[in-house]
């Protein structure tokens, strides 16, 4: 089943956020892809309420690496599995930008995640000025070798990458379905050659999708799925992007 994941970013209030998730699940082509929906940490508890039943399924933004502690202002995995969420989000870009994650903490978070029975959506992708450089490769794979050092091909397994070049996010300028899939293909081998998964790593791709050009990746590119950021946030878009990616639209 092909992953549909909502990234909201810091963006909703509480009513919103239901507001969203009531329109979506109301539609019957939920249980025909694997619907996730990644709000705010506060917005969390009340959209778990929402999709509590539904097949709508839910994430974290973030989560640390420790369990618990003097750690100001961090959410825990165990904390946000006990709110309801099933996956989280680890190193985006803009917490790369923002919030200062690299690929060492991004391999703790996704050991921490995987912990508390939470599956880690990894993103990863290359810069502008890398990507113009021709260092791209270099770039990804350092993320990922990092990322992934130490897990057994099980632990791999459990793993969700999202491929997101930073020059994608937000911009229009999606990468075509063949440059994305030429990275997954080396995301596949350096993965399979880090940690022995030979196959089954499920790989996304992010960055300006539409529901215009959502196909493009899971046909031609061979993705398990997209996550969204901008076209997510409109729960009519939203489910013109579903329709789009179960085939009806
Ligand atoms: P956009 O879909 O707005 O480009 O954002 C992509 C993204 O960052 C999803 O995590």
């Amino acid at each position: 089943m092909a992953v549909l994941a909502a990234n909201w970013k810091l963006h909703k209030s509480t009513e919103e956020a239901v507001a969203w998730v009531q329109a979506v699940k109301a539609s019957p082509l939920v249980p025909k892809a694997e619907i996730i929906v990644l709000p705010g940490f506060l917005q969390i508890p009340a959209v778990a309420r929402e999709v509590d039943g539904t097949g709508v399924r839910l994430g974290a933004q973030d989560v640390f690496w420790e369990a618990a502690g003097a750690y100001t202002g961090m959410v825990s995995a165990a904390q946000a599995q006990e709110a309801g969420c099933s996956y989280a989000l680890i190193a985006h870009s803009e917490r790369r930008r923002f919030a200062a994650d690299d690929d060492r903490g991004a391999g703790r978070r996704i050991r921490a995640a995987l912990s508390s029975g939470l599956t880690p959506i990894y993103c990863v992708g290359e810069e502008l000025e890398t990507r113009r450089t021709g260092r791209s490769r270099a770039a990804l794979r350092s993320q990922y070798d990092i990322g992934f050092a130490g897990l057994t091909p099980d632990e791999a397994r459990g793993v969700i990458v999202a491929y997101e070049p930073v020059w994608a996010i937000g911009s229009g300028q999606p990468a075509s379905p063949a440059e994305a899939a030429e990275v997954a293909q080396s995301i596949r081998e350096g993965v399979a050659g880090r940690t022995g998964l030979a196959n089954g790593l499920r790989i996304l791709y992010g960055g300006s999708v539409t529901p215009e050009n959502v196909k493009g990746y899971l046909a031609d590119a061979g993705m398990d799925g997209v996550l969204v950021g901008s076209a997510s946030l409109d729960a009519m878009e939203f489910l013109a992007l579903l329709r789009a990616v179960v085939g009806n639209g």
